[in-house]
């Protein structure tokens, strides 16, 4: 199949400027819930870019488990690539690829690792198995194979028993500070609506985009 031949109008809805909330958080929650309302699978996942120290961009998927005016975090091993990556450019862009509404969502900013006790919070709130496997997955390095993953996981499980198990020191948040969102409606003719507001002089400042 020629895959050049893949292609849709866009033609389910528009973003005018008047329609757009006077912060980019609240048409963030908007649209957050339209789409979560509209049953999209994993609305929370996102897609989150770093910068390798040879300058290599790195993209992968993770989920968005709080937002608020603070920021917006998702959980993740500290040890990580991501957190290597982050320790030494905590510049970060995240995508929100809502396609079954023809929207996409892109923030920028800056992370910051959140509190161990919010971490904390957050991890005793995931069932056991998932605070497990955080203890047992050592996220990024080479294993030899899906053996090396059972035992570990075994070896945890004896030694936490039934006891509450801890966070471990390498597990938890990081909060992105947005400075600059883009809010991307899909139009007919590829003539799709883009809305960025930006961060200057702590006001946002909002501009229509070419698409
Ligand atoms: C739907 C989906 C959700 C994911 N959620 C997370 C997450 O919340 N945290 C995380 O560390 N990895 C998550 N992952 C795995 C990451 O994409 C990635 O493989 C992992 O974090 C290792 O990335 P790194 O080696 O670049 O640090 C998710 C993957 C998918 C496909």
């Amino acid at each position: 199949m020629d895959i050049g031949e893949i292609r849709k109008e866009y033609t389910q809805s528009g973003l005018n400027r008047s329609d757009l909330k006077v912060t980019p958080l609240a048409q963030f929650e908007l649209w957050f819930e339209q789409a979560r309302k509209a049953g999209l699978d994993e609305v929370n996942a996102m897609s989150i870019a770093t910068v390798r120290a040879d300058g290599m961009p790195q993209v992968r998927t993770v989920l968005l488990k709080q937002y608020d005016d603070r920021g917006f975090v998702f959980f993740t091993n500290y040890n990580s690539s991501k957190a290597q990556e982050l320790a030494t450019n905590s510049k970060t862009s995240i995508l929100f690829p809502w396609l079954s509404l023809e929207r996409q969502v892109r923030i920028s900013g800056e992370v910051e690792k959140i509190s161990n006790t919010e971490s904390f919070q957050y991890f005793t709130s995931r069932p056991r198995g998932s605070q497990l496997g955080a203890w047992a997955s050592e996220q990024s390095q080479i294993i030899t194979n899906r053996n090396v993953l059972k035992a570990t996981m075994q070896q945890i499980e004896d030694k936490f028993n039934d006891s509450v198990i801890p966070l471990p020191d390498n597990w938890g948040g990081y909060r992105i500070i947005p400075e600059l969102y883009e809010f991307w409606q899909g139009r007919s003719n590829r003539l799709h609506d883009r809305f960025r507001y930006k961060l200057q002089s702590k006001k946002w400042q909002v501009d229509r985009l070419a698409p």
